[in-house]
């Protein structure tokens, strides 16, 4: 069970990249996809899910070019989009009893199937209803149930925390820590804490290229003392995010204590101060263009 992404990249139109030379290993583990809005996020799991072809370079699984040969893919791929869309008036049953079918599962197989996933994904109950009446957080729970109907090998996941509220998103977490064990997951966000407590490995991701792959707490480790704690008087906020990078701000009845990420004390008074995940990626991010 491998998945090798050499050197891929995608170009829509004549010159935007969404992919540049972005090459990667992966094992069985959850693999945190974290990276801003429009990074590639999801172009490049469009490519693995075999949606659409590389422009350049190739992905390997199993030592099959996926675009040559996207069948032994296929086979034991689950995808949930980042749009998945679902049927209003049909329950969940008859929702993944469709796409079963869809998908060529043999009818007795996927009915059984499709059982255990409703209780997996705690939906048993209103197996029955309309889809049309789920909250975000039911609708999520279906999207996976459907991308594990084939008891997939890669899971693929795309920003599947969208529009959950707090508590959904807790429940999806853990509900994706416990799916993990032998396969390959790769789960997409922009928020870190989706990533903190459930990925093995974590790879940045920032304009179509890969800025870095680590364990959690090697990220963390990596931006261990450039984290700072400044307390300044409030007419001076707009300029100290104008020079600094800062990762929050807390106002004060007298001024506010901001968070600087830099890696140098980035002025008087300032103290070094224990890293987040947070802190790390907005370290490792390339630095914000005037054009961004
Ligand atoms: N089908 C498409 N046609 C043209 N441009 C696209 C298409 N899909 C994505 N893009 C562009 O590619 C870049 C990466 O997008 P995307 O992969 O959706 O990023 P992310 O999922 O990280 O937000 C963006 O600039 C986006 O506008
Ligand atoms: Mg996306």
């Amino acid at each position: 069970m491998q998945l090798l992404i050499e050197h891929v990249s995608k170009r829509y139109g004549q010159d935007l990249w969404a992919l540049s030379d972005f090459s990667l290993t992966l094992a069985p583990g959850v693999l945190g996809l974290l990276g801003p809005n429009g990074a590639g996020k999801s172009t490049l799991m469009r490519v693995l899910a075999t949606i659409t072809r590389p422009t350049r370079g190739r992905v390997l699984w199993d030592g099959d070019d996926i675009a040559a040969r996207p069948d032994p893919l296929r086979r034991v791929l689950g995808y949930l989009p980042q749009d998945f869309g679902i049927y209003p008036n049909l329950s969940a049953t008859e929702f993944l009893e469709y796409l079963a079918a869809v998908r060529g599962l043999e009818a007795r197989t996927a009915r059984k199937r499709i059982d255990r996933l409703l209780d997996l994904v705690n939906l048993a109950d209103v197996r029955r209803r309309p889809l049309g009446g789920f909250s975000g957080g039911m609708r999520q729970r279906v999207g996976i149930a459907q991308a594990l109907l084939n008891d997939p090998h890669l899971l693929i996941v795309d920003e599947p925390t969208g529009g959950l509220d707090p508590e959904e998103r807790v429940r999806f977490r853990n509900l994706l820590g416990d799916l993990a064990g032998d396969r390959i997951v790769i789960l997409s966000t922009h928020i870190v804490s989706d990533v903190e407590a459930v990925a093995t490995r974590i790879v940045l991701i920032a304009r179509g290229r890969l800025v870095l792959e680590a364990a959690p707490e090697a990220l963390l480790a990596s931006a261990t003392g450039k984290v700072w704690e400044w307390e300044i008087p409030s007419g001076d906020l707009v300029a100290v995010r104008q020079q600094h990078r800062v990762s929050g701000v807390l106002r004060r009845a007298q001024g506010a204590t901001v968070r600087v990420v830099a890696d140098q004390m980035p002025g008087p008074g300032a103290r070094p101060v224990p890293p987040t995940l947070e802190d790390a990626y907005l370290t490792a991010l390339p630095a914000p263009t005037a054009a961004s």
